[in-house]
């Protein structure tokens, strides 16, 4: 098998407690982020996925000097001698977040010559949103083959209006508005915890930014930003994905380090569903305790603080089995339905209309041999396979590499029955990346 996979067997009710890594779509942009200043910065609780690696890669290639700590996950990043604003094609395609790299490069040079980005085939993703409201802030960009070019003397402050609360676009003006002359508002901007973590990064180097209900953020723009030291805010999503492979076998699990503070409607949905969630103090903290007859809700996914879509298809997975119809609808992205196909072929009864899939819970599903099309569809399928009766094979498991740092020893350490089988390449790689971080340390 060109890509590896992962072997799945029906599992006992998961039970423990569990750490969570730092969030893969905080990282990236605030790695990203670092290009707006010149000097050594330091990361804490940074995960370990195949997503960052690239990201690091990235700013390698821009001429900054990277040392990756993987056991403590400490990432120092040096840009003090960062000397290009080019990125080719062939790393802008690796990920989507390469375009985050825009709004930095734009910030620290006036210019940035990049491919187009790529990620995961869940929608159409334009990027228009960014490139319309970089053209506001004065910059003039022009395609030159499969490369964006983008110029600009002075970054004027402007007033957006965002007419969807894209993260991206959101993350890209807020750290290119760090240096323009004056205040830029985005007016419909996304808040998400993940940006507020990048706001925060941006803050202690010294930029100027306010958030303000309902979604307004400003930015004063500032003539130099410093090296920081900041710690990644935990994974929510590899939370709900954990908290969801429990109830999904009617087990009991605590997760210390959860903030249930940014996964409120996620959690009233597992709370309809019957499943009882207590949350430590302060928000820190949550513990579920299953049902052993969940009901099935519906939901539809939105922009924070709505049910996040990137815990949309797992959420679908245990809808399969509960007692009762479910309708979820998919408002973010156009495309994102991949795994249900792969569910239908388990046994799940599912069926679309436009961006609704109508879910009919089954007494069980059935193991088979399922592809992974993306990373959320990798963790719907995989949860799937615990509670399927027989052996569930999910391949595609690079895009379970990208979104998460080793997910499946965190499951097999709550009893689950999940193993990776490594293709030859990928081996190779990651063998190469961890080499590469301990060799630049020496
Ligand atoms: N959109 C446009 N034009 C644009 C930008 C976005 O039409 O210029 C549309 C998109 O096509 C999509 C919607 O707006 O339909 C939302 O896209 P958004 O820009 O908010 O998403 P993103 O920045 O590309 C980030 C995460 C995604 C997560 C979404 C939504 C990163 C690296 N990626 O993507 O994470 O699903 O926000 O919360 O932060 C994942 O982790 O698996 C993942 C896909």
């Amino acid at each position: 098998m060109k890509d590896g996979y992962l072997k799945v067997e029906q599992s006992p009710a998961l039970a423990g407690e569990v750490e969570l890594v730092g969030a893969k779509n905080a990282v990236l942009v605030i790695i990203a982020s670092l290009v707006v200043t010149a000097g050594k910065s330091v990361l804490h609780n940074v995960p370990l996925s195949a997503d960052v690696f690239e990201m690091i890669e990235l700013l390698r290639h821009l001429g900054a000097v990277i040392f990756f700590n993987t056991e403590k996950h400490e990432l120092l990043v040096d840009t003090t001698t960062l000397h290009s604003w080019q990125v080719s094609s062939v790393l802008m395609q690796k990920t989507r977040a390469s375009i985050l790299i825009m709004g930095g490069l734009l910030a620290r040079f006036g210019k940035a010559r990049v491919g187009l980005p790529g990620g995961d085939a869940i929608g159409k993703r334009p990027i228009d949103y960014h490139l319309k409201n970089f053209a506001k802030m004065g910059v003039v960009i022009h395609h030159e083959a499969d490369y964006l070019c983008a110029d600009v003397e002075r970054l004027v402050a402007a007033r957006i209006v965002l007419e969807y609360p894209s993260v991206g676009a959101t993350e890209n003006i807020i750290m290119a508005a760090t240096r323009a002359q004056g205040a830029t508002k985005i007016i419909n901007a996304a808040c998400e915890p993940e940006v507020l973590d990048l706001i925060a990064c941006l803050t202690k180097m010294g930029a100027k930014i306010t958030v303000e209900a309902p979604a307004t953020i400003t930015v004063e723009g500032v003539d130099v930003l410093n090296p920081i030291e900041h710690t990644i805010m935990f994974d929510r999503l590899e939370a709900g994905s954990l908290l969801i492979a429990a109830a999904a076998t009617g087990g009991e699990v605590f997760i210390p380090d959860a903030d249930a503070g940014v996964l409120d409607v996620f959690l009233l949905k597992l709370e309809e569903m019957g499943h009882t969630i207590t949350i430590g103090e302060n928000g820190k903290g949550i513990h579920l305790k299953s049902t052993q007859t969940p009901r099935a809700v519906s939901l539809k996914t939105g922009p924070y603080p709505g049910f996040p879509t990137d815990l949309q298809p797992p959420m679908m997975a245990l809808q399969c089995f509960a007692s009762g119809t479910s309708v979820i609808e998919e408002t973010v992205f156009e495309n994102r339905f991949h795994h249900v196909h792969e569910l239908i072929k388990m046994g799940a009864s599912i069926h679309i209309e436009h961006n609704k899939a109508i879910i009919t819970g089954v007494e069980r599903l059935y193991g088979t041999h399922v592809v992974a099309p993306d990373i959320r569809a990798s963790t719907a399928l995989v949860i799937a396979g615990l509670v399927a009766h027989g052996t569930t094979t999910v391949s595609g498991l690079s895009h379970w590499k990208r979104g998460y740092e080793a997910l499946e020893k965190k499951l097999q350490h709550l009893g689950a029955n999940v193993v990776v089988h490594e293709a030859q390449n990928e081996k190779i790689m990651v063998f190469d990346m961890v080499r590469q971080a301990h060799h630049e340390r020496d």
